[in-house]
């Protein structure tokens, strides 16, 4: 049955040719992944939506704000679809529009309009939007430092959404302490700091990635106990903690180059999302790759792309019924696209 739904597909895509463009980020499932033309990071699958001008139908096998920027970032008579609807981020669910507004209110009064608001670019349009309107920048985790830096050059503080451990990895490099940065709590509205407010020069969003969040220092010290010619490499949305106990970090595009360059026979420890994982394991069999977390760590919303979800909105599609089209209203993208713009002309 798989492989007559693989046909299937693979059909529907002869037809189709230029007039489909079927983007896959790194954590989709295989199944998915064999009918992607393009695979990438965040950055990477942002510049291809950018400059993808052919495409009629961009079908988005990854999480819904990806489906958003590249709505943002294709021509009105481009349609992008994400096969499932509730494919989301948790992490960009724990920054709302609102919440943002009342903490920048209560922010810029303590802190005298000295900040730049930046977005982690897995974040809602809206955020975006809010980011665009006040000078500041969406960031990926590959030019998330570049992007601070700049930040630097527009203001003395910068508010950082919604990921806190990318926004304190991030920071701690450039050589920010941690007790320069401060924590904004936008369930209880407060700041977390202590001592004296004019030291702060980071704010970063109470946020975090439920995958990443399971990978522990405790893992990183069994393998330096069972297996110490283990390298241990993680994506910077692990905890301060875990990134300074591991030996490399950097973005999916960024862990799937060092692994490839890598020499045969090395062995990798991997703090990312399991899909990922297996599939460098399988792609390197000269090398011994395995998860940090040993239970593993899938990201369920992006698992819920899957070969039935892709068949189903393609089948649909070619009857002439989107499902499901990603589409974000003019305003938004507007005043979105310039924090988008701010990002990718620094590349
Ligand atoms: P990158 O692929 O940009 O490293 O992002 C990872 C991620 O969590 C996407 O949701
Ligand atoms: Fe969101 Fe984390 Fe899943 Fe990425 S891995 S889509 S940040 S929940």
């Amino acid at each position: 049955a798989l492989d007559e739904k693989r046909e299937r597909i693979w059909a529907i895509k002869r037809r189709l040719g230029k007039r489909l463009f079927i983007p896959g980020h790194h954590y989709q499932r295989d199944e998915v992944i064999e009918f992607a033309d393009a695979t990438g990071d965040s950055l990477q699958l942002a510049q291809l939506s950018q400059d993808n001008k052919d495409a009629e139908y961009v079908v988005f096998c990854g999480v819904h704000f990806m489906a958003e920027t590249a709505d943002m970032l294709t021509t009105d008579d481009q349609h992008v679809i994400l096969p499932d609807l509730k494919a989301g981020c948790s992490m960009a669910d724990m920054a709302d529009i609102d919440q943002t507004e009342y903490a920048w209110t209560v922010l810029q009064d303590m802190f005298n309009d000295t900040i730049l608001p930046l977005t982690y670019v897995n974040s809602t349009a809206a955020i975006k939007a809010f980011c665009g309107r006040y000078g500041g920048a969406t960031v990926t985790s590959s030019n998330a430092k570049k992007m601070v830096e700049w930040a630097f050059t527009q203001k003395e503080r910068l508010l950082f959404l919604p990921d806190q451990h990318l926004g304190r990895n991030t920071a701690y490099d450039l050589g920010i302490g941690l007790d320069e940065m401060a924590v904004w709590d936008p369930i209880n509205r407060k700041l977390e700091f202590e001592g004296d407010f004019e030291r702060v020069k980071v704010i970063l969003w109470k946020g975090h990635c439920s995958v990443h969040e399971k990978f522990t220092v405790p893992q990183i010290e069994q393998f330096r106990r069972d297996s110490p010619d283990t390298t241990i490499i993680v994506h910077p949305e692990c905890p301060y903690e875990v990134v300074q106990a591991a030996d490399l970090n950097g973005s999916t595009h960024y862990i799937i180059e060092t692994i490839r360059k890598a020499k045969p026979g090395t062995t990798w420890a991997v703090g990312t999302e399991m899909n990922l994982v297996n599939r460098l394991a399988q792609q390197f069999p000269d090398k011994k790759i395995v998860s940090l977390n040993p239970t593993m760590c899938p990201c369920l919303t992006m698992n819920r792309i899957d070969i039935d979800h892709l068949l189903w909105s393609l089948e649909e599609l070619e009857n002439g019924n989107l499902h499901y089209p990603i589409t974000v209203d003019a305003d938004t993208t507007k005043e979105a696209r310039l924090a988008l713009e701010r990002m990718l002309d620094r590349k």
